[in-house]
């Protein structure tokens, strides 16, 4: 079997370094870097400290508006295609980069696998729901992570090849685990850090970057608390934060994005967690980790109901009451998988090649 990949964005190269090892030990992959993220410490860093191979082919479209950028990733995904003809197109997540994957296959009747399929927020202000609906609707095998994502789907009529496999992130999580006892990180002592005497932030979402008035309410919460805040830097908050020129207080460590080993040790030794990040709320709820996440709606709704995860929104009030009164004591069961999905991915993906059409005029065009 033959399958093209793509990745372009920060958490696909994750996902991708555990579907990717379990594909490559019996199939072909063509592993396609759309160029989305680019930075070293947003691209390069997780090729070198996750073992995934490099890119076979990068498109190099850097930054731009969506329509651009998709356009551009589905003119260079559209020309990968054609030149591979592979039995099936793998997709992850919900960026740009996944819709363009989706989109430039489906007009070539090349079919689509979806890893991470079936997540909504329900709201059709944030990008990435849009990026969702569209890729799923477009996929031939909808990977879940969550039984909730299967309902999301049967709820929208989507209800054929549609599978439950769990999270390709905890499988991730589980080998940076191993990896760590063997090898630690040495980041939380190059920052300073002691165990539980820090919150750890991330803030990405454009609905809280690109919103000066948001940031501004987030960034006032983090000055407000008497706790050290290590707050790893998204590119696209760094330059608001930049351009606008933010008070930081001095107990708030802004630092570049930082690898994933890192990234793993920082989290788990976390007093606790603020982010709006997607892999991040799953991460905290994995390592045991009390989280807030400064949004309105959550897609990884299981880390809200068992307890370990309180939606805050941005409210500097709101957040800062929360990061004292929070303190969730309640079970924490397994959720999304047995960290084995990966193999789920590539078993399913396999079963469910069926032979080439005898027409091939659709992917000639
Ligand atoms: C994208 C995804 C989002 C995902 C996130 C993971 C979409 C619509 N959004 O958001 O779902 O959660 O990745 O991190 O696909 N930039 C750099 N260097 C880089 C990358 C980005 O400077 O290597 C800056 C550029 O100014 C760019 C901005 O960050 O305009 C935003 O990057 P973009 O890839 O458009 O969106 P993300 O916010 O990263
Ligand atoms: N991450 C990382 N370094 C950082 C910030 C995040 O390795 O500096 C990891 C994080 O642990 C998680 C993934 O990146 O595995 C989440 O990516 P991001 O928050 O950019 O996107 P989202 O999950 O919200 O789509």
């Amino acid at each position: 079997m033959k399958v093209v990949s793509i990745v372009g964005a920060r958490p696909q190269f994750i996902k991708a370094a555990a579907v990717s090892r379990k594909l490559r030990e019996q199939h072909t992959e063509v592993l396609v870097h759309t160029g989305q993220h680019y930075d070293y410490e947003m691209s390069g860093i997780f090729f070198d400290g996750l073992g995934l191979p490099r890119p076979d082919v990068n498109l190099g479209v850097g930054s731009s508006s969506h329509g651009s950028q998709t356009a551009a990733m589905l003119k260079g995904v559209e020309d990968v295609l054609l030149a591979e003809r592979p039995d099936y197109l793998l997709i992850y997540g919900d960026t740009n980069s996944t819709l363009a994957g989706a989109m430039a296959a489906s007009k070539l009747a090349v079919r689509v696998a979806h890893v991470e399929a079936g997540l909504r927020s329900f709201n059709r202000r944030m990008p990435e729901e849009i990026n969702r609906v569209v890729a799923d609707h477009l996929s031939d095998l909808l990977l879940c992570p969550s039984h909730t994502a299967v309902c999301n789907l049967a709820a929208e009529g989507i209800r054929q090849n549609v599978h439950l496999v769990g999270d390709v992130m905890l499988d991730v999580l589980n080998w940076a685990q191993q990896r760590l006892a063997t090898e630690p990180s040495a980041t939380l002592e190059q920052l300073g850090l002691k165990k539980q005497r820090y919150l750890l932030a991330t803030v990405h979402r454009s609905e809280n970057a690109d919103d000066l008035q948001r940031l501004s309410e987030i960034l006032n919460a983090f000055n407000s608390l008497d706790e050290t805040v290590v707050f790893p830097v998204h590119p696209r908050t760094r330059k608001m934060i930049t351009d606008a020129r933010c008070q930081i207080g001095k107990h708030v460590q802004l630092i570049k994005p930082v690898g994933y080993l890192d990234m793993v040790a920082l989290v788990r030794a976390a007093r606790l967690v603020l982010t709006d990040s997607g892999g991040v709320q799953k991460e905290a709820y994995w390592l045991g980790v009390p989280c807030l996440t400064m949004r309105s709606e959550t897609e990884w709704v299981e880390t809200v109901e068992t307890g370990w995860n309180k939606l805050v929104g941005f409210d500097s009030g709101r957040i800062a009451k929360a990061v004292y009164s929070f303190n969730p004591n309640s079970p924490r069961p397994a959720l999304y998988g047995d960290g084995f999905a990966a193999a789920k991915c590539v078993d399913l993906l396999d079963e469910k090649v069926l032979p080439v059409p005898s027409d091939q005029s659709q992917i000639a065009l």
